[in-house]
């Protein structure tokens, strides 16, 4: 008979929900998805759900304020998540579209699609079924709120806005005139996601707020990785 040992350093560690949340520019991806490879875990981005819809909707000429439009396009997609080393790839009905959902009509598209509650209700539902199973690391804005509000973690990164500003300018290469209009659309953006009825940006009361203005990532991720272990024991 194979041994049945319950000592727990010989028990594999569960497999945990661990939701990240917060403001664009705040750091989530780069520290969502260096924790889920260092841990084995899946990182999937919310966000690039909401982004693949809006591309559909900007290609099929579909209102953003059109909120049953939306949710029927919604029903008719096939999105994606695959994660890989060099990052995660979407996939909206099976064409590579990871750069262009980074454009910035997609950006402001995004936010305005995912006002809609009946459009979040479909994407929370999706986004339920692909993290049950544990061993997730999953980012958005309502992951700890809404989407797992049972996360065994739950990790709400902010940062201030000029940092978070700099953070994406500096990541995407924007320099010079472009700038100052993209950081407007980012602070919009943000003013959007915070305000609105459904399901708004907010850390939920069990989250670990890390505000990571002044913290590097490598200090960030440290902090995430202490709260983990603390988790897996
Ligand atoms: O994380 P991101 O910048 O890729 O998200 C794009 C937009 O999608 C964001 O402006 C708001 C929306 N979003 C959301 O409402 N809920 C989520 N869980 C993730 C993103």
């Amino acid at each position: 008979m194979m041994m049945n040992d319950h000592s727990s350093d010989e028990q594999p560690s569960r497999k945990l929900i661990i939701a990240v949340d917060g403001p664009a520019g705040a750091g989530k991806s780069t520290i969502a998805s260096r924790l889920a490879r260092k841990l084995g875990y899946v990182n999937l981005e919310s966000g690039a759900m909401y982004r693949a819809l809006a591309l559909k909707a900007i290609e099929r000429d579909a209102s953003f304020d059109d909120e049953a439009a939306l949710v029927e396009l919604a029903q008719n997609l096939h999105i994606q998540l695959e994660p890989t080393i060099g990052g995660n790839r979407t996939l909206l009905d099976g064409r590579d579209v990871s750069a262009r959902i980074r454009e910035r009509d997609v950006s402001e598209a995004a936010s305005r699609v995912s006002v809609h509650p009946k459009v979040r209700e479909w994407m929370v539902a999706r986004q339920r079924e692909m993290g049950a199973g544990g061993g997730v690391v999953m980012e958005g804005r309502d992951i700890g709120t809404q989407v797992f509000p049972n996360a065994d973690l739950k990790i709400f990164l902010d940062a201030d806005p000029v940092v978070r500003e700099q953070r994406r300018m500096a990541q995407q290469k924007i320099k010079g005139d472009v700038a100052a209009s993209v950081a407007a659309e980012l602070r919009e953006r943000d003013r959007r996601d915070r305000t609105r009825a459904a399901s708004p940006l907010v850390a939920a009361a069990d989250a670990v707020v890390i505000n990571s203005s002044l913290l590097s990532e490598d200090e960030v991720l440290e902090r995430v990785e202490e709260l983990v272990g603390q988790k897996q024991k």
